[in-house]
């Protein structure tokens, strides 16, 4: 009988040290292992209960240090729950140390979780075997038997035995390789330092590198052989941000080296293993032929997040899963945070904005969870807690605080945490602590920011001029499906830093802070002004409405000069109006009244926003069969822009944000056929094929210019045959795009087939193929058919929770708004398992449909009186 039945370990043992050796076969796709474990008994116990899965184990051997000798042992199984017992031949003392020696093979996996195999063809197209690893969150007890949870922190000495062509690449510099009688080479590495088992990394594969030495640090950044040319960016970008962090956390990096590897088949876009990053090709190569502006950005920013895990995650790690947003949260932060601080003219601030929004439309659902969840114990709900909450509410959260206490606070704050818990891990209440001690108490950041983590959703404040007098008030902002089955949520309530810019004379010193720690309060000002702007720059985690005659003022300032407010104010000023707007609480009329002023903006932010909010509502009517709205809508927009988007050019110059400004702009004039930019975009195309692609093209319109060529049966032919055969991700992102985009549905079924098989297009474009055939008219419908025909593969591949599940779940039902859809995407998911329906995703696919229909019915009338 196994000894235990709950889902996390006991903790009567802890493991101190594990020596682990392993021999793959990449062709045969098997391995062979040794784990040797040093353990503590931290409380007398007769069992050993630990993570293994999938591993045959051939013999497990124990040991008291004090008499070292083996003695052979039983091993119990519990695969349920992915664990194995070992009942010790005598009783565990307290304090004491054991040893126990685990021997066993197993497979390699063909998914792109834990120790995974797989296989490329080369420039010769000759066929090439790597393997790598990603094991978090649960996926190191599938390579070797461990104590598979964060908290149980121990130091790994690693031995890889590989043919000689291979490189082997783990966590810490290499200490020796030998040569074995059998012509293997075996590679053991250093003692690593005190970590998790889900940073616990190795590669193996053909790679070349690039290295530079950082006062100690080796970096270097590999690639296979025909991609070296590639990596220079990143190896720039690393040293750069390596040194920035070192000095910011004034904690040296503790490593003597630091890899960053792009590995030809990964799941999620990168990995922070302490001293061996992972990245898909794509998000670490950099091509200065065909990465655009975009591109660059996202380099830059997956290294800098990867990075500041290597403090945030790597020295102290959330105790459990719960608390992920102390990983993920922080390394969005300070991912941003440096990208400001060192790469200011990438204007990151601008993605970081709208991430802000993205995460509140997502947060104002019913389906949201707060960002320190209390109950996280199955697969499921661990893989769950990676989502966009996790990742930008939790950054947003630090903005706020950072805002709010000053830069220097804020620094200190982290700076003592990050020292307090060096090498263990730690709870969201040791976070605040750390803040309540660099204030010296003098504010309750605890108390404060419990009121934030602890409950899901944001405020809704409410603001109304009377004289000087500003009455505020708060109140959740909640969608509201179905009011009569939420509990009215009288009794949330935050602890909000309110800033606030007005007209006022002193206008650029009358930037104000208070705290409203009640569900309402008031503002004194000092003069009476025209209007006031609440939340400056949108630092702050809530949507603000006003009171009429506010909202009239504000817009007038647009219109008469909107240079007066910030472009993140112009932006939070367009995102706030028409969330408002779907609640119900200003028309729809007095958004489009509020971007009038748009003729007269030149800034990306305001722009790409009410793009993004105009084009919602574009895809509603158009799916919904409403044509002839969605193109009066359009042309509406179309005018607003008109004049900026004629200034536009076809080329890549200007500053990064103007760049983007002009991808977003001629994409949308393209999209919808405006103007002569799709005449344009496609004697680009015809003369980029006539050189069989070898002319160079803009690299931020060269999806535009794609997207235009698909659309013949002989460019899209022609860019297949590009996408088959070309060597740089960046480009054949572009063309996947512009495949993707296609009117003709069974290309795009074909499509995503061949990223289900992965040979032609690798399954890790699967979920973007999904999304973006799901976004155009002609295959919405089927993507979603895709999806239920082959839910049990793609579970299977990307399993039940994870990140890409919850991206195709979105991606394949948000635009659907119908009831018959709704029946029908419930009982799709009904039908699977009970863990299905409960999925998080699942249930605000559901609810987001709701939302869509709910929005239709209450605005479609106005629409269409109004257009
Ligand atoms: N720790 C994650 C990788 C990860 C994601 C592991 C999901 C397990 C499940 C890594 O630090 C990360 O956040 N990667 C992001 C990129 C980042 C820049 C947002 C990713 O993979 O999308
Ligand atoms: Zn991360």
């Amino acid at each position: 009988l196994f000894p235990w039945a709950q889902i996390r370990l006991p903790t009567a043992v802890a493991p101190v040290r594990y020596d682990l050796t392993l021999h793959p076969n990449l062709t045969s796709m098997t391995f062979r292992g040794s784990v040797t474990i040093s353990l503590q008994a931290l409380q007398a116990t007769w069992n050993i209960v630990l993570h293994s899965t999938g591993h045959n184990i051939s013999r497990v051997t124990f040991m008291t240090a004090v008499s070292s000798q083996e003695k052979e042992v039983d091993v119990l199984e519990y695969p349920l729950h992915e664990q194995i017992a070992i009942v010790a031949p005598e009783t565990l003392l307290e304090g004491h140390n054991y040893t126990l020696k685990i021997e066993y093979s197993a497979n390699i996996s063909s998914s792109s979780y834990g120790f995974y195999g797989i296989s490329y063809r080369d420039e010769s197209n000759e066929k090439k075997y790597f393997a790598a690893t990603q094991f978090e969150p649960l996926a190191a007890r599938s390579a070797f038997p461990c104590f598979d949870e964060p908290a149980f922190k121990a130091t790994f000495v690693i031995r890889i035995k590989r043919d000689e062509q291979y490189t082997a690449l783990s966590n810490m510099p290499k200490k020796s390789s030998v040569v074995l009688e059998d012509g293997l080479v075996q590679d053991e590495f250093f003692e690593s330092v005190k970590m998790s088992t889900y940073l616990v990394a190795f590669i193996v594969g053909e790679m070349k590198n690039l290295s530079q030495d950082v006062n100690g640090t080796l970096v270097s950044i590999y690639a296979v052989p025909e991609k070296i040319g590639q990596v220079h960016h990143a190896l720039e970008t690393t040293v750069k941000l390596l040194d920035f962090y070192q000095n910011y956390f004034e904690i040296q990096y503790p490593l003597k080296k630091l890899d960053l590897v792009a590995i030809p088949d990964f799941e999620a876009g990168a990995m922070e293993n302490w001293g061996l990053l992972t990245f898909r090709e794509e998000t670490l190569l950099y091509d200065g032929n065909t990465s655009s502006v975009a591109d660059r950005k996202l380099v830059t920013k997956i290294i800098a997040h990867e990075l500041a895990h290597q403090w945030f995650g790597n020295l102290v790690t959330m105790q459990w899963w719960n608390d992920l947003w102390l990983n993920e949260g922080f390394a969005t932060f300070m991912e941003y945070f440096s990208l400001e601080k060192i790469f200011g003219e990438l204007s990151s601030y601008e993605d970081f904005l709208d991430a802000r929004f993205k995460t509140m439309r997502k947060d104002a659902l019913n389906s949201s969870h707060p960002i320190s969840s209390s109950s996280v114990q199955s697969s499921e709900q661990i893989e769950e807690m990676f989502d966009s909450l996790s990742y930008f509410k939790g950054a947003s959260l630090l903005l706020m605080l950072k805002t709010y206490l000053s830069e220097d606070i804020f620094q200190h704050a982290i700076i003592l945490y990050l020292h307090n818990h060096s090498y263990t891990s730690t709870h969201s209440d040791d976070l605040w602590d750390s803040f309540n001690e660099s204030t010296n108490k003098t504010l309750d950041v605890k108390k404060m920011m419990r009121t934030w983590s602890l409950q899901k959703g944001f405020p809704l404040v409410t603001v109304q001029r009377k004289g000087k007098q500003i009455l505020v008030q708060q109140e959740r902002f909640s969608l509201n499906v179905k009011p009569e089955i939420q509990p009215s949520d009288a009794s949330s309530l935050w602890h909000i830093p309110l800033s606030y810019v007005t007209d006022g004379k002193n206008y650029s010193k009358h930037r104000s802070v208070s705290l409203l720690d009640k569900k309402s309060g008031v503002i004194n000002l000092t003069e009476e002004v025209q209007w006031i702007k609440v939340n400056t720059d949108m630092t702050g985690y809530y949507i603000v409405h006003y009171a009429d005659d506010n909202w009239e003022a504000l817009i007038k300032q647009l219109k008469t000069n909107p240079y007066v407010l910030s472009d993140k104010d112009r932006a939070n000023l367009i995102n706030n109006i028409f969330e408002l707007a779907g609640l119900g609480k200003v028309s729809l009329q007095r958004a489009f009244d509020l971007i009038d002023y748009l003729r007269n903006e030149t800034y990306t932010a305001p722009i790409s926003e009410a793009l993004f909010q105009t084009e919602l509502i574009y895809n509603l009517l158009d799916k919904l069969g409403h044509m002839d709205l969605a193109s009066r809508l359009v042309n509406k927009v179309f005018k607003l822009l008109q004049s900026q988007i004629q200034q536009q050019t076809w080329t890549d110059e200007g500053t990064p944000s103007t760049r983007e400004l002009r991808s977003v702009l001629l994409d949308f004039a393209c999209t919808h056929s405006l103007e002569n930019c799709s005449a344009a975009a496609l004697k680009l195309f015809n003369d980029w094929m006539a050189s069989n692609g070898t002319q160079s093209l803009p690299t931020d319109v060269m999806a535009t210019v794609f997207k235009a060529g698909a659309k013949t049966e002989g460019g899209w032919s022609f860019l297949l045959s590009k996408y088959v055969s070309l060597g740089s991700e960046a480009e054949k992102n572009k063309i996947l795009e512009a495949l993707a985009s296609s009117e003709d549905v069974r290309k795009l079924y074909w499509l995503m087939k061949k990223s289900l098989d992965g040979d032609l297009i690798r399954t890790q474009k699967l979920s973007f193929i999904i999304r973006t055939v799901a976004r155009h008219f002609p295959g919405h419908l089927l993507a979603w058919d895709f999806v239920k025909e082959n839910w049990s593969k793609l579970v299977q591949k990307f399993h039940l929770g994870s990140y890409t599940i919850q991206s195709i779940v979105a991606g394949s039902t948000h635009l659907f708004s119908t009831k018959a859809h709704l029946s029908e995407v419930q009982a799709f998911f009904e039908n699977q398992s009970e863990a299905t329906f409960q999925l998080r995703c699942v249930q605000e696919a559901l609810e987001v449909i709701q939302l869509n229909m709910q929005w239709v019915e209450k605005n479609l009338k106005t629409l269409t009186y109004w257009l």
